[in-house]
């Protein structure tokens, strides 16, 4: 289990309050600026007397809507990038703001309803409990808000039938294949609509027919929610995908391509 899981984990157990929190940022005061605004970010971990450097000065801005890849080798920080974006994790130094907020001195509860109101999550590894149900699974986000059982189902449901699952809402992740247990993550991660999706290699596990079917599954969200994607990975095609190409190596962004458009 890695960092990432286990602090996503722990947002799962709660802040100790499943009241939704309006509080921490209105819309309006991002409006001005990036949605998710980097400067200088750096990430160093410390393995016994070794320091590696994770990330070495990252600058990056990534307005709303944005249908963006980070792609870089194994090794290059994308992951790294991806949490503190999340705050999962926090930068060693440097000033990262999402959605207007400085979220290097989010305190921990603050952290997890900062995480609930405004982020969804996609991981390689999908993250479903395995004793729920898909559609159990899949409401796990606004459960955690405070939403009540109709409001949930009047969301997910919709969900569900948009990825094809409607019918296997009862099915345990054990009884859906890998391409449906990622179709439920993406609905779990779009159920409390947060302002942005990050996604880490969320096709790595995927075929290449079930891969295509969940990027053009996002791509819809983006157009029609205008919900702003940032997926990590490595797969030209699915960089081929992305509106806008973030390079990243060795902990640094080395360059950003946007597509012509179609
Ligand atoms: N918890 C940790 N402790 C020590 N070093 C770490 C830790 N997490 C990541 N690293 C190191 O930081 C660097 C960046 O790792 P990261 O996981 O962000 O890369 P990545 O681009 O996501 O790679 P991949 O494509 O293999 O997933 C690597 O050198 C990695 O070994
Ligand atoms: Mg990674």
């Amino acid at each position: 289990m890695n960092d990432s899981t286990q602090m996503n984990m722990e947002t799962g157990s709660g802040s100790g309050s499943t009241e939704p929190s309006e509080s921490v940022v209105s819309p309006a005061t991002w409006k001005n600026g990036a949605l998710i605004r980097l400067r200088q970010i750096t990430r160093i971990y410390q393995e016994g007397s070794l320091e590696v450097l994770a990330l070495r000065g990252v600058d990056l801005d990534v307005e709303e809507g944005e249908f963006s890849a980070l792609a870089g080798p194994s090794g290059s920080g994308k992951t790294t990038l991806l949490n503190i974006i999340g705050v999962l994790d926090h930068p060693t130094s440097g000033r990262a703001e999402v959605a207007g907020r400085d979220i290097g001195q989010l305190q921990k509860g603050e952290a997890a309803d900062f995480r609930l109101s405004h982020v969804g999550f996609i991981f390689q590894a999908y993250n479903l409990v395995p004793v729920l149900t898909a559609y159990e699974n899949a409401e796990f986000t606004l459960l955690l808000r405070g939403v009540p059982p109709q409001e949930r189902r009047d969301r997910v449901m919709p969900l569900l039938e948009r990825v094809g699952l409607a019918d296997m809402a009862d099915r345990k992740p054990h009884e859906l294949s890998g391409g449906q247990q990622q179709r439920v993550a993406v609905v779990r991660a779009l159920a409390t609509q947060p302002a942005i999706i990050l996604a880490d290699e969320p096709t790595a596990n995927l075929d290449s027919d079930t891969s295509a079917g969940l990027l053009d599954l996002m791509q819809v969200l983006n157009e029609e929610l205008r919900t702003t994607f940032l997926f990590s990975t490595h797969d030209p095609v699915v960089i081929g995908r992305a509106r806008r190409v973030i390079r990243l190596l060795d902990g640094r962004v080395t360059g950003s391509e946007t597509a012509a458009a179609d």
